[in-house]
C-alpha cells in the first residue's frame, strides 16, 4: 500500500527551478555566494524575499539593504542560503494550501528547528557539511508534509488507528504501510535530489551501515530527536522521543557534547520562532 502514496508522487508538482538550482548547489563544492546572487537574482519574487528577510527586525540592520548583493554579504553564503531554501520550500508547500493548516504550520516549525538541530549537531562533530545537515533536516519529514498535504483523510486514519488500537506513532506507520521516510525518500529521488539528502531524508529513523552516507541520516536523527525533546512544533509523532545508541557511536557523540548541542539549540528557541513565522509570512 505504501506504493501507493509512492505512486501518487508522480501527480505532485514538479520541484520549482529556484528551490531545483538552490538544492543542486549542495552538489558542487566550488558553489559561492557568486552563485547564490545569481539564482536570487533570476526570480523576482525571491529577490523580495530576500530582501524583505534583509531588512526584517529578525537582523535588525541600522541601514537599509537594497540589492541583492548586499544582502548576500550581510547575511553571508550560508544564511541566505538557508533563507533562500526555506522560503522556497515553505512557499512550495505552503501551510494555508492544507486541510489541517495549524498541524502543517506546526510540522514546518519542527522541521525548521530540527534543520537548526542538525546543523548544531553537524557543527560540533563534523561528521558532514552543515548545509548538507541543515538540509537534509528541513527535509527530513517532507514524507509527513506531503502525506498532510495530499493524503490528509489517511493522516487522520493513522490518529484514529494510534487512539484506537493504543498504537505508537511508527508502529502506526508501519500498520497502515505510510513510512514517511520511506515516502520522503522517494519524493526527494523523484525530484533528482543530491543523494545525501535522498539517504538523510530516507534513513533518518533507521539508518543502517550499509548506506553510503551513514553520517548524514545519523546526524539529522540526532537533530530530529533534540528537535522533538525541545517540543518546538509537532511532528504528529507523540511517541516518546529516542535517540539510538548506534547514531550516537558513529558520530562520536559523547554524552557531555550531546548536552552542549542540546544546551545550544535551546538558547536558539526565540531565534527558530521568530525564523520559522518570518518565512510563513513572505
Ligand atoms: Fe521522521
Ligand atoms: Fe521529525
Amino acid at each position: 500500500m505504501q506504493q501507493r502514496f509512492i505512486r501518487g508522487i508522480r501527480y505532485l508538482p514538479t520541484l520549482p527551478t529556484v528551490l531545483a538550482q538552490i538544492l543542486a548547489l549542495l552538489n558542487d563544492e566550488k558553489s559561492s555566494a557568486r552563485d547564490m546572487e545569481h539564482i536570487i537574482t533570476h526570480d523576482q519574487s525571491l529577490s523580495s524575499k530576500v530582501l524583505t528577510v534583509a531588512n526584517s527586525a529578525y537582523y535588525g540592520f541600522r541601514h537599509k539593504i537594497v540589492t541583492v548583493r548586499r544582502a548576500v554579504v550581510a547575511l553571508g553564503y550560508e544564511e541566505i542560503r538557508n533563507i533562500c531554501l526555506g522560503a522556497s520550500l515553505m512557499g512550495f508547500l505552503h501551510p494555508s494550501t492544507f486541510k489541517n493548516k495549524q498541524y502543517a504550520e506546526l510540522l514546518w516549525l519542527h522541521s525548521v528547528c530540527a534543520a537548526d538541530a542538525s546543523r548544531i549537531v553537524s557543527n560540533a562533530t563534523k561528521s558532514c557539511e552543515t548545509d548538507i545537515a541543515f538540509t537534509a533536516g528541513l527535509l527530513h519529514d517532507l514524507g509527513k508534509v506531503v502525506l498532510a498535504a495530499f493524503f490528509p483523510e489517511e493522516v487522520d486514519a493513522l490518529r484514529d488507528l494510534m487512539e484506537k488500537e493504543n498504537l505508537g506513532y511508527r508502529q502506526a506507520e508501519y500498520a497502515q504501510d505510510m513510512d514517511h521516510a520511506q515516502i520522503g525518500k522517494a519524493l526527494c529521488e523523484y525530484w533528482d535530489l543530491p543523494p545525501q539528502l535522498v539517504e538523510g531524508v530516507g534513513y533518518h529513523h533507521d539508518m543502517h551501515s550499509g548506506l553510503d552516507f551513514y553520517s548524514v541520516p545519523a546526524t539529522v536523527h540526532v537533530g530530529d530527536f533534540l528537535a522533538r525533546e525541545s517540543q518546538l512544533g509537532d511532528s504528529g509523532n507523540t511517541d516518546e522521543p529516542e535517540v539510538k545508541e548506534r547514531a550516537l557511536k558513529k558520530l562520536g557523540l559523547e554524552n557531555s557534547m550531546l548536552e552542549a548541542c542540546r544546551a545550544e539549540l535551546d538558547g536558539r528557541r526565540a531565534k527558530i520562532v521568530s525564523l520559522w513565522q518570518m518565512l510563513l509570512q513572505l
